[in-house]
C-alpha cells in the first residue's frame, strides 16, 4: 500500500512523504494571502523549518517562535500582536501539540474581543465568539501525537490557577492540514515515545468511554492497531518513514475518536502537566496502566474485543501486559519518581483531577477517592 493520499475527513488532509513541498497550495487552498508562520524555539533553528518558511516568503510569510511547551496566554498575546503588526489573514502553525494549539489560537484570539478563558471548552461557552472573525489555519505537525492539527482545540495553562484549559471552537480546526512523516524524522526517541503514547492515550479514552459514539470507536480501534504496529519502530528507528507515516495517522485518528470522551489518565495528566511542567504524552503513559487497571469493571468486555482486534489473546490482562512491554520497550517509566513527580502536592492534584473536564469522561466516577487511589499507584508503582 502506498502511504500517500488525499483525504476530505475531517479536514483537508495532504498526508505522505515529502507533501510538505505542497505548503505554499495548501496555504493558497486556505485562502491566505499573507500567513503568520507559528513554530517554536527549537523547531525554528531547524533546516526544515527554514525551508518551509521560505517556500513561503513569495506571500510576505513572517516567523513567529515565542511559545514555550505547554504553551501559556503570555505567547498568544505575544502572538497576536505580531499577527495584527504584520497585518496577516491566516496562520500556518508548524510544531509539535504546544505550536499547533498556540497557533490556531492566534487565529481564533486575534479576532476576538473577550478573554481566552471565556471560550473554556464549557457548555456553549465558544457561542460566545464572533466566528466570522476567525482566521484560516494551515496545520503541520511534526510529532505524531496531539493530533491538533485535526483538532477543533486547542490547550493553554492558565498561569493564574496552573491549570490546563481547553479552549474550544469549532472554527478552529485547521482548513488544510499537511501529515508529512520527512518532518518527524529529527524527533528524538522519548519525545517520539511520549507523543505516541498520547495518540494511544486518545484513542484509548475514546473507546472506552462511556457514551454512544460507534464513528469514534470504529477509528480509535484501528488506532490503537496502527500504534501497536508501529510505535516502537518509530522509536528504535526514527528514519522509518513508514512507521513514521503510520504514527501520523494513528495521532490524527486519535484527535478524531477523542471528540467522544477522554477520561482519567487526561485528568490526572493535565494537573501533573501544569504543576510539574512534565511532556504531556509521557505523563500519560506513566499513567496509563493505572487507569486500565482502576476501570477495569467498566471496561473488560470492550477491551477483550480490542484485544481480538490487535491479534492479542482476547482478555483485559493480555492487553494491560502488552501496555506495560510496550511501556518499557520504549522507555516510559513505570512510575511518577520518573518524571520528577512526588506526593508534595497530590491535594491540589486530586481537587484538579476531579474538576477537569475530561474526568467527566472516565467509564467509571472520577472522585477525589478515586484519582487519589490512582495518583497513589501511579507514585508507588502499584498495579
Ligand atoms: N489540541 C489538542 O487536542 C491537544 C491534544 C493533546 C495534547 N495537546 C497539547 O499539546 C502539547 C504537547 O504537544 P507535543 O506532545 O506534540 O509536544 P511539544 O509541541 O510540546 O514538543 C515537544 C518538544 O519536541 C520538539 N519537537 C517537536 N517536533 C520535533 C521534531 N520533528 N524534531 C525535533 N524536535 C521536535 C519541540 O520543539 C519541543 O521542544 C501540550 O501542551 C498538550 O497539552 C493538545
Ligand atoms: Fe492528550
Amino acid at each position: 500500500m502506498r502511504l500517500s493520499a488525499t483525504w476530505n475527513y475531517p479536514t483537508s488532509v495532504r498526508f505522505g512523504a515529502g507533501r510538505i513541498a505542497e505548503l505554499p497550495a495548501a496555504v493558497a487552498e486556505a485562502g491566505i494571502t499573507r500567513p503568520l508562520f507559528v513554530t517554536d524555539r527549537n523547531l525554528a533553528a531547524l533546516p526544515m523549518t527554514a525551508r518551509a518558511l521560505s517556500a513561503l516568503a513569495p506571500c510576505g510569510a513572517k516567523l513567529f517562535c515565542d511559545i514555550k511547551p505547554n504553551p501559556v496566554e503570555a505567547n498568544i498575546a505575544a502572538g497576536i500582536a505580531a499577527f495584527t503588526a504584520g497585518q496577516h489573514d491566516g496562520v500556518v502553525a508548524f510544531g509539535g501539540g504546544s505550536a499547533l494549539d498556540a497557533g490556531k489560537l492566534i487565529a481564533f484570539m486575534a479576532g476576538q474581543s473577550r478573554p481566552v478563558w471565556d471560550f473554556e471548552d464549557v457548555g456553549d461557552n465558544f457561542q460566545r465568539a464572533d466566528a466570522s472573525r476567525i482566521a484560516p489555519v494551515v496545520a503541520v505537525p511534526t510529532t505524531a501525537g496531539t493530533g491538533s492539527e485535526v483538532g477543533r482545540a486547542g490547550v493553554l495553562t492558565d498561569e493564574r490557577s496552573s491549570a490546563k484549559k481547553v479552549i474550544f471552537h469549532p472554527g478552529m480546526l485547521p482548513k488544510v492540514a499537511i501529515l508529512d512523516p520527512e518532518l518527524t524524522v529529527g524527533m528524538p526517541p522519548a519525545i517520539t515515545a511520549g507523543t505516541g503514547m498520547d495518540a494511544l492515550a486518545h484513542c484509548l479514552e475514546a473507546y472506552c468511554g462511556p457514551f454512544c459514539h460507534p464513528l469514534a470507536d470504529g477509528i480509535a480501534v484501528e488506532g490503537i492497531r496502527l500504534v501497536k504496529e508501529n510505535l516502537a519502530r518509530a522509536v528504535h528507528d526514527g528514519s522509518d518513514l513508514d512507521a513514521r507515516a503510520h504514527m501520523l495517522a494513528a495521532a490524527a485518528m486519535g484527535a478524531t475518536a477523542f471528540q467522544k470522551a477522554l477520561g482519567a489518565i487526561h485528568a490526572l495528566s493535565h494537573p501533573v502537566g501544569a504543576l510539574y511542567d512534565t511532556h504531556h504524552g509521557m505523563t500519560n503513559a506513566v499513567f496509563m496502566p493505572y487507569v486500565l487497571r482502576f476501570n477495569r469493571s467498566a471496561i473488560e468486555d470492550r477491551i477483550k474485543r480490542l484485544s481480538a482486534y490487535l491479534g492479542l489473546k482476547p482478555s483485559f490482562r493480555a492487553f494491560l501486559d502488552w501496555v506495560l512491554a510496550l511501556r518499557q520497550e520504549i522507555g516510559v517509566p513505570h512510575t511518577l519518581a520518573g518524571l520528577n513527580v512526588g506526593d508534595d502536592r497530590i491535594d491540589r492534584v486530586v481537587a484538579m483531577a476531579v474538576r477537569d473536564p475530561t474526568a467527566a469522561g472516565n467509564p467509571l466516577p472520577l472522585d477525589k477517592r478515586a484519582a487519589r487511589t490512582i495518583f497513589r499507584r501511579a507514585l508507588e508503582g502499584r498495579l
